[in-house]
């Protein structure tokens, strides 16, 4: 690899055969422990990432290491052509946690968007409603890379160059409800909004905003997705961020933290919406596989077993109030922090920018990120203890002051 000072402050490492999308930091991670990422020199990272919401318990849990090698020795790869057991227990137990009647499980988020995007307009084609294929999306969104989740993506950072894009996708304002009555029509197959709007800076939605999307999709006879792939399984100290709101939709595309790790996504549905989608309407080689539904399957047990939600809540409000004493020190380099739950984005105010923080900070070897509109994000895992997060906020402090 060679490791060069990029134009930013952060330097990149390129490889020679290694696709150059990424702009990957100096550092080669070899192994992970709990809330640590150890690199090839045997230095120690705090990880304030964790995958960008993906190790909710942390790097190479037992329990979930166990239950994938118990896996990975009984049954890789079965094909869905026929029924495994790992896919058929995992969906029971997403059911009996969220209420959701119907489980199509994929290999990621972007995967599972597009799953919510076609069950969408071929439910509306079922009922006859061939005019009904909008896919409205909230301003500033995140819902994937593949084409139509791109679609539904608004900024055009990820669009710039791959036009065409499909049609039919319009865009509303996050948080604004007239905007959102007025964009609702009976074109509309579906309305998609992340609860939090990870990507695009940690921007929560209103609890009104969710509640008359629930109400004016239902009237209008248009679908409600949420798409919880950032905020789901623990991240708001609920196990998805609809319970957190007291709002139910149609549907919920889930992925990153599902399997603590390992590639599945998961789109979850009422009976209702579920039966737009008939044998041979879609599928996928390796959704769904043993392995990770194994893994997925470890995770939920082994969340039953702690009090998960009640330390999230708890570690959450130490994470605020550490941040927030950050943005009150430096009142011209930082916002208030914002989020919920372990989600929290600290913005920070131009000319100041995110990329010189997350150097200095790798530098005391914590590693956090930065999300757009120039903030902060932190993503821990869920397990981190209060010594390990107050760890990560004085490693914090000094790479603020050396930024
Ligand atoms: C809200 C949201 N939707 C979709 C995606 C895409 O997921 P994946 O990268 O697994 O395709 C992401 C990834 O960051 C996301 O945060």
């Amino acid at each position: 690899m060679i490791a060069h000072a990029g134009g930013d402050a952060l330097p990149v490492v390129e490889h020679p055969h290694l696709l150059k999308n990424y702009n990957r930091a100096p550092i080669t991670i070899v192994r992970g422990e709990g809330v640590w990422l150890i690199d090839d020199r045997g230095e120690r990272y705090l990880d304030l990432v964790a995958g960008i919401a993906v190790c909710a318990l942390g790097h190479a849990h037992p329990a979930i290491v166990g239950a994938i090698a118990a896996q990975a020795s009984t049954l890789v790869h079965c094909s869905n052509l026929y029924f495994h057991e790992p896919a058929g227990e995992l969906a029971n137990k997403i059911a009996a946690l969220t209420g959701f009647d119907r489980v199509f499980f994929c290999n990621s988020g972007t995967e599972a968007n597009e799953a919510a995007i076609k069950l969408a307009r071929k439910r509306a084609f079922r009922l006859g409603q061939t005019e009904r294929n909008v896919i409205l999306a909230c301003r500033n969104s995140f819902h994937g890379r593949t084409f139509g989740a791109l679609a539904a993506t608004d900024n055009p950072k990820y669009q710039e160059g791959f036009g065409p894009l499909p049609g039919g996708f319009a865009f509303t304002p996050l948080n604004e409800i007239a905007a959102l009555e007025a964009a609702i029509d009976e074109k509309t197959a579906a309305f998609i909004v992340e609860p939090v709007q990870g990507e695009s800076g940690v921007i929560p939605a209103t609890r009104e905003f969710l509640e008359a999307a629930r109400g004016i999709t239902a009237e209008r006879g248009a679908l409600l997705i949420f798409d919880e792939i950032q905020t789901g399984m623990g991240r708001m100290g609920t196990l998805f961020a609809f319970q957190h709101f007291g709002v139910g939709p149609d549907a919920v595309t889930v992925a990153k933290a599902l399997a603590n790790g390992l590639p599945i996504g998961a789109l979850l549905v009422t009976e209702e919406a579920s039966v737009a989608l008939q044998p041979g309407d879609h599928g996928t080689t390796f959704g769904g596989s043993p392995v990770p539904c194994a893994a997925a399957l470890a995770h939920l047990n082994l969340r039953d077993r702690m009090d998960l939600d009640a330390h999230v809540k708890e570690m959450s409000a130490l994470l605020f109030a550490e941040l927030g004493s950050i943005a009150d020190e430096y009142p011209e380099r930082f916002e208030k922090p914002r989020g919920i739950g372990l989600l929290v984005g600290l913005p920070v105010k131009p000319p100041h920018e995110t990329k010189p923080i997350v150097a200095a900070a790798l530098h005391e070897h914590l590693l956090v990120n930065g999300a757009g509109h120039n903030t902060l994000r932190f993503a821990p895992p869920l397990i981190i203890g209060e010594n390990e997060l107050r760890e990560g906020m004085r490693r914090l402090r000094r790479a603020i002051a050396a930024a």
